[in-house]
């Protein structure tokens, strides 16, 4: 529990074990907030001429940098505030409530933790605190959730309900725009949501650690509500860019199994989280996600003689189970599934 961030942060100098080595620290903590990344009106989407306007959109957003942002989606604004305000409650709780969800067990389905699932390995930690669980089917998934705030629940389940209307939205513009069969994105590969509320604390010194480290989502698409402090960084031509907040936004980005099943045409773009000296940062992110038992392969309709499969098929679990041992380095998490020619 002491090792939650969020339960000690006040301390004016960062502790040894949150300094990374000169390499592998931030570099530029304010890179410039790029207005490249593009935002998307998906209010505009109605109507054969807009929606075709917006899928093309979407699919040069997915191919340049693997992120766009979305406004006009449907999802009220005042759910979005209220369950980013029962966040931030969440994370102000006494210590003995926040204990009773703190696991570090991968396997737990709701639990609080810090830095990354492999805390014990690292010898370095993320300057983050993080609450996760599942969030689909809704019903099953609530009674699990934390008690405490007491709006926890009937807040974050109407939005969960809203935003997977709206990934399931984004997922049949995605599959127009891939030329797919209708629904081919909309079954096993997507059966699953998870919630991950990502909180980072002002940092004593922020040009020294990383509120997350250089990472590709693993699943299909994520959805992101980052709040309205910066911190979200894309890399893009070896650059790291800056996500501009954009009031009740979602941030979408491609994850490696839509990489995969795009057979790479859609970038599954690495990111990172840094922090800042001032105020605290909370973010939520939905993965949309593969149910475990799905196979994932380069969909048929997209390879070829002219186009041969990058990936070879595999079981998500499996590949998951790899993806979570490599928080850090999730480059080299590919590379057994690539096709050697
Ligand atoms: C994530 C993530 C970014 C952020 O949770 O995978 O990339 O801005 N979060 O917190
Ligand atoms: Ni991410």
């Amino acid at each position: 529990m002491e090792k939650l961030v969020s339960s000690w942060f006040t301390i004016k100098t960062l502790p040894e074990n949150y300094v990374f080595p000169a390499g592998k620290r931030p570099g530029k903590l304010h890179a410039p907030v790029s207005k490249a990344i593009p935002v998307v009106d998906l209010e505009k989407a109605c109507g054969l001429h807009g929606r075709l306007d917006i899928i093309q959109q979407i699919m040069e957003a997915c191919e340049d940098h693997g992120f766009f942002q979305v406004i006009n989606h449907g999802v009220q604004a005042t759910l979005m505030e209220d369950a980013m305000a029962v966040f931030k409650e969440f994370f102000e709780l006494p210590g003995e409530e926040k204990s009773r969800l703190f696991s570090e067990d991968n396997s737990q389905s709701c639990r609080l933790y810090t830095s990354t699932v492999n805390y014990r390995k690292e010898e370095i930690h993320f300057w983050r605190d993080a609450l996760t669980h599942p969030c689909r089917p809704l019903a099953e998934c609530v009674q699990h959730w934390p008690e405490k705030p007491n709006r926890y629940r009937e807040v974050i389940g109407a939005l969960c309900e809203e935003v997977n209307e709206l990934g399931s939205r984004i997922l049949k513009l995605i599959c127009e725009g891939l030329e797919l069969e209708k629904g081919y994105l909309e079954n096993e590969l997507s059966k699953e949501t998870s919630l991950t509320v990502n909180h980072y604390p002002p940092c004593p010194d922020p040009s020294l650690t990383l509120g997350l480290s250089k990472h590709c989502d693993p699943n299909l698409i994520t959805l992101l509500i980052q709040g309205d402090v910066p911190g979200l960084q894309v890399l893009k031509d070896d650059e790291w860019i800056g996500v501009e907040p954009l009031p009740h936004a979602f941030v979408v980005n491609v994850g490696y199994l839509l990489h995969i099943i795009s057979n790479g045409k859609l970038k599954g773009a690495m990111h990172r989280a840094v922090t800042n000296a001032k105020t605290t940062r909370t973010s939520a992110a939905f993965f949309i996600n593969a149910a475990e038992n799905s196979i994932v392969q380069p969909a048929k309709a997209l390879v070829g003689a002219e186009n041969p499969p990058l990936y070879k098929a595999f079981r998500y679990g499996e590949f998951f189970k790899t993806y979570a041992s490599h928080s850090g380095d999730t480059e080299i998490v590919l590379e057994p599934y690539k096709m050697k020619y």
